[in-house]
């Protein structure tokens, strides 16, 4: 069998690590062109020894001597050249012997370069949602036009894309049956938490995820439910739906991981326990199938699966979501991007749980929005909804 050059950006991270062990199980398929790393440079130097890939990719000059020093005593040093900066971020990305790209990212760090892989063709599994919401059509152009091809790794988006007919997209949701997108969501850990406590929570108590192990800025949005925001914003350029055809539904469990409703009354899903590496080797292996490592559903154990419905008084963002979903154009950047400067001040302590939706309200009220035709546009509406955002925290503050 041939095997697949990958290049794994965000390689240190929880989906990077996770990636990195379903590929440890399918050697004899998959070998790893590139990983990169942000501040983790002693996990890509273990990765670095253990996978030899051909370039390993870090911000500055520091991080490279740091690489440097600790593949220094290793033999396989030779194999790994180091590169620097967000331009080898997208030279890794876009590689002409690249097969695919595993984006994992996290936030709006991960654009430049997915979309660099979409550019290239390449087949992307994309994590990296941010990417997606930010740039939207921009994106779902550019893989078109360059015969990429684009897999989602989100657990829901990949459920949903399992329970969809593979010709969904050539056709359109409303000519294969399809009635609505169902989202799942666990409701993270304030599910039931009163809301006056809401003010006091801690960064720790919001990463505190009850199903997933997951970084510090998607825990945070899973707690505020802004993760399902982005995620309603990704379904609909995914999927080719308005946001009005897309539910949000609560299952504490997170074992069914979403639906898709069918107009003769049929809803079909996708279940699994919750493991990244369902997806991901759901993700690498289209169409076939591969051993991702997680463990069997024991239906029996689980016994019972509870659903609710969503409460946007508890999850005020949820509503931020659809309106920039239908505002269009930067709005989606701008939601973004004050969403990742108020989970960012939040982590530091500088800014309250019950805050967040409030920052990101008025970030969108007092931001001008415009329609997207380039990659620069969306840079700047990002920049300039993050200026926003720190200039109404300190005004707060003040
Ligand atoms: N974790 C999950 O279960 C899950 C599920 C679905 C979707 N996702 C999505 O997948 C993406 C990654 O999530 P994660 O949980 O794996 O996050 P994470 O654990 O925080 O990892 C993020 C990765 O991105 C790198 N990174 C951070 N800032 C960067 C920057 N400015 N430039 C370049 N690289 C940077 C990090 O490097 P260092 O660690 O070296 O600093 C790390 O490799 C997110 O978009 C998230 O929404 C995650």
């Amino acid at each position: 069998m041939k095997q697949q050059w990958i290049t794994l950006l965000g390689a240190t991270g929880s989906i990077g690590c996770n990636t990195l062990e379903v590929l440890d199980l399918h050697r004899d398929r998959y070998r790893v062109f590139a990983l990169s790393a942000h501040r983790n440079v002693n996990r890509l130097a273990e990765q670095c020894l253990r996978f030899s890939p051909r370039f390993a990719v870090v911000p500055g000059e520091r991080e490279a001597e740091c690489l440097r020093g600790l593949l220094g005593q290793s033999e396989r040093a030779e194999t790994t050249e180091i590169l620097i900066g967000p331009e080898a971020l997208c030279h890794v990305a876009a590689h002409p012997e690249v097969q695919t790209v595993m984006a994992a990212i996290v936030g709006a760090a991960g654009l430049p370069s997915t979309l660099a892989a979409a550019r290239a063709g390449k087949r992307i599994l994309l994590a990296n949602k941010e990417a997606l919401v930010m740039s939207g059509g921009l994106m779902m152009d550019a893989v078109h036009r360059c015969g990429a091809t684009l897999l989602p790794v989100d657990s829901e988006h990949n459920a949903i894309f399992q329970s969809l007919p593979h010709h969904h997209r050539e056709q359109g949701l409303a000519r294969v049956g399809v009635n609505r997108i169902i989202l799942t969501a666990s409701g993270g850990p304030f599910l039931k938490t009163p809301l006056d406590q809401l003010l006091q929570v801690t960064p720790d108590e919001a990463c505190r995820h009850p199903n997933w192990v997951m970084g510090r800025k998607i825990s945070v949005d899973s707690a505020t439910m802004m993760n399902k925001g982005l995620e309603l914003i990704e379904a609909c350029w995914l999927f080719n739906a308005n946001p009005d055809q897309v539910d949000i539904l609560i299952h504490p469990e997170s074992i069914i991981h979403s639906l898709v409703a069918y107009v003769d009354g049929s809803l079909i899903a996708q279940l699994g326990c919750p493991d990244m590496r369902i997806p991901i080797a759901h993700a690498l292996a289209f169409p076939e199938r591969l051993v991702s490592g997680a463990p069997a559903l024991d239906l029996a154990r689980v016994a019972q699966l509870n659903f609710q419905s969503l409460d946007l008084e508890r999850f005020p963002v949820i509503r931020l979501a659809y309106g920039a979903m239908r505002a269009g154009g930067t709005a989606p950047a701008v939601l973004n991007a004050a969403n990742e400067v108020a989970v960012a001040a939040f982590l530091e302590h500088r800014l309250p749980f019950r805050d967040i939706p409030r920052l990101i309200e008025s970030v969108l009220e007092q931001s001008a929005q415009s329609a997207v035709h380039t990659l620069e546009q969306v840079m700047a509406a990002d920049e300039e909804a993050r200026r926003l955002a720190l200039h109404l925290m300190r005004r707060e503050l003040s």
